[in-house]
């Protein structure tokens, strides 16, 4: 069965950052600190979804999905990373994936998806490799308690992100502006991504996947510095991270100038065999180079094509562009593929643009030439867009931050009626 689904994460909508026992993250400290998110803005209460979620259930079933991505915040199961587990941060996972299952809803739960327990940040984060190992004991804790109703896991979000953002430029948590030296961060969440793998199954986990953020990279001109530059950042963006899961095998790095720790057999538990990849589409990126500022590559601008309110360019041929590029790089050893995310930030109830968006992209992605299994929409809900606070809105519904009113959008009901035709069709 094809999955229809919509996604979320933790931090973004959960709020109740000191409830039931939920230790800090890395998301707790950074949003507290003045200057780093949007006008100040915290995950505090974000959308409540913590004590609202059977309304927002409720608003799935509505919809007519039949899967949810949603991720679990490991500082609630274990409060410092590693050590006790809190059976009451469990708990909420526990109500979420019963109410889902009780609507026909497939629970998708991400295990990490940006929000570290402060605790192991305190000890270096994703630049440890340490942080691995307790990734592996956190995914077990979880898995014991909900392989039963959980079919398909997924590892990480989007560890290039991640790494970026968070410990190349410092623009998310946990802050760490250390360029390319980050480097290690890749290494340290893919592997954890692999033993955490081992960890699942051996819980009865049924399938296994990672979420990548992938983007087709443009070169913006035949130059030969452009093209040099458009490869190298197509190694950072794309390979760096599917190459060692699909293949075993990093790409080269050298144009980084940082050395990746890897020890002997961490490749081999990096690619464990995947039941799907998940792939994050936003749009795609227009590469020179190389930067003036010591950078192998530039960004430039993709001029001619509409833009999202957050700026970013919409180009939904992008998607299928992308996944048949991946088929054509990986052949047979690209797993099926689930669009885990893709999106938009609009403002207002009426918002056809976010309808032409994803109807652009639905339709894009189904002329690709792989083997799709699944699309969720980002987002549910209108949240706590990161660096953005509440300003960015990718919600199908939208929420009153004030109030908590949720009220669905032009998309919601427009989706609604586009996910009812599917049902008939098949
Ligand atoms: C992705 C993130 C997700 C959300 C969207 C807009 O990179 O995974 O949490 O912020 O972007």
């Amino acid at each position: 069965m094809f999955l229809w689904g919509t996604a979320t994460a933790s931090y973004q909508i959960e709020g109740a950052v000191t409830e039931d026992g939920r230790g800090p993250s890395v998301w707790d400290t950074f949003s507290r600190t003045p200057g780093r998110v949007r006008d100040g803005h915290t995950g505090d209460v974000a959308c409540d979804h913590y004590h609202r979620y059977s309304e927002d259930v409720a608003l799935m079933a509505g919809l007519g999905v039949n899967a949810y991505r949603f991720s679990i915040a490991w500082p609630r199961v274990m409060p410092t990373g590693a050590g006790p587990v809190n059976q009451a941060g469990l708990d909420f996972y526990d109500r979420l994936v019963d109410a889902l299952c009780e609507r026909g809803i497939a629970p998708v739960p991400t295990l990490f998806h940006w929000d570290l327990p402060q605790a192991l940040e305190d000890e270096g984060g994703w630049l440890s490799r340490d942080t691995s190992r307790r990734f592996a004991d956190y995914a077990a804790v979880v898995a014991e308690r909900l392989a039963d109703r959980v079919r398909m896991w997924i590892t990480l979000n989007e560890p290039f992100v991640h790494m970026v953002e968070g410990y190349g430029l410092g623009i998310h948590a946990p802050g760490r502006a250390l360029m390319f030296d980050a480097l290690p961060v890749a290494h340290h969440q893919i592997l954890g991504h692999g033993l955490a793998t081992q960890a699942l199954r051996a819980a009865g986990a049924e399938q296994v996947l990672i979420t990548n953020n992938c983007t087709p990279v443009w070169p913006a001109s035949d130059s030969p510095e452009d093209l040099a530059a458009a490869e190298t950042y197509d190694i950072l963006h794309n390979r760096l991270f599917n190459d060692p899961v699909l293949t075993g095998a990093y790409p080269d790095l050298s144009a980084f100038g940082a050395e990746i720790p890897v020890k002997s057999g961490d490749l081999e538990t990096i690619a464990q065999p995947l039941d799907g990849l998940g792939i994050n589409y936003y749009n795609p990126t227009r590469i020179g180079g190389p930067g003036g500022d010591g950078l192998p590559f530039r960004f430039e601008e993709i001029s001619g094509v509409p833009t999202t309110a957050f700026g970013w360019p919409v180009v939904p041929d992008g998607l299928r562009e992308l996944l048949d590029s991946l088929k054509a790089r990986y052949g047979d050893a690209l797993p099926p593929v689930y669009i885990t995310e893709n999106g938009c930030s609009y403002d207002g109830l009426d918002d056809q643009e976010r309808i032409a968006y994803l109807d652009g992209h639905i339709r894009a992605m189904r002329q690709a030439d792989v083997d799709l299994r699944g699309y969720f929409v980002w987002s549910l809900l209108d949240n706590f867009e990161w660096a953005e606070g509440y300003h960015q809105r990718f919600g199908l519904v939208h929420v009153d931050f004030e109030t908590q009113r949720r009220t669905p959008k032009a998309s919601y009901h427009w989706l609604r009626k586009f996910l009812e035709a599917q049902s008939t069709d098949t």
